[in-house]
């Protein structure tokens, strides 16, 4: 079966390696999943119920952050399906130290840029994280929660991008 996925072209070509990769490799992979990956969503979901409220307290505020739950909303799906396919897909041949991953790479630094875009959406809505002076506590609460997940998402895309992702690009590949 032919198919246009890249994700599908690397397993097939991954079939019947036996290679380990590096030990520091799967170190790095499993705090990207620990310190990244997991709290990224329980935070999402945290912020939704909190941006759900301040919306609903606070709609004739000139400030409020009009259409930030839904925001977050579709963000927490974009990034889990993300994670998802590292988790389930890229990580595991990455394990079996399939050498080149050109094609998925390339798929995974698009989603990453859609992820930028979603953080700078955010960014504006909130303006940059930064409540009025008479802000209620949830409302401060859930500028702060999305401030860190902003810190914590562009560090956990950096790593990626910078240090476990060439890894498994050829020499002078398209993001080497
Ligand atoms: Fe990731
Ligand atoms: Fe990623």
């Amino acid at each position: 079966m032919t198919s246009p996925n890249p994700f599908q072209d690397a397993v097939a070509l991954d079939e019947g390696r036996g290679a380990i990769a590096p030990e520091a490799d799967a170190a790095l992979i499993a705090r990207i999943v620990e310190d990244f990956h997991v709290p990224h969503l329980k935070d999402l979901l945290e912020a939704i119920d909190l941006a759900r409220k301040v919306e609903e307290r606070h709609a004739d505020h000139a400030n409020a952050p009009l259409g930030l739950a839904e925001l977050l909303t579709g963000f927490f799906d974009h990034l889990s399906m993300h994670q998802a396919k590292e988790e389930a897909v890229l990580f595991p041949m990455m394990l079996r130290g399939v050498p080149d991953l050109t094609g998925p790479l390339t798929v995974m630094h698009s989603e990453h840029d859609d992820v930028r875009d979603d953080l700078a959406r955010i960014g504006e809505i909130t303006h940059q994280f930064t409540a009025p002076e008479e802000a209620c506590r949830s409302w401060r609460s859930l500028y702060d929660l999305c401030s860190k997940f902003d810190r914590e998402l562009r560090e956990h895309i950096r790593l990626e991008e910078t240090i476990l992702f060439p890894r498994f690009l050829p020499a002078g590949g398209p993001h080497a």
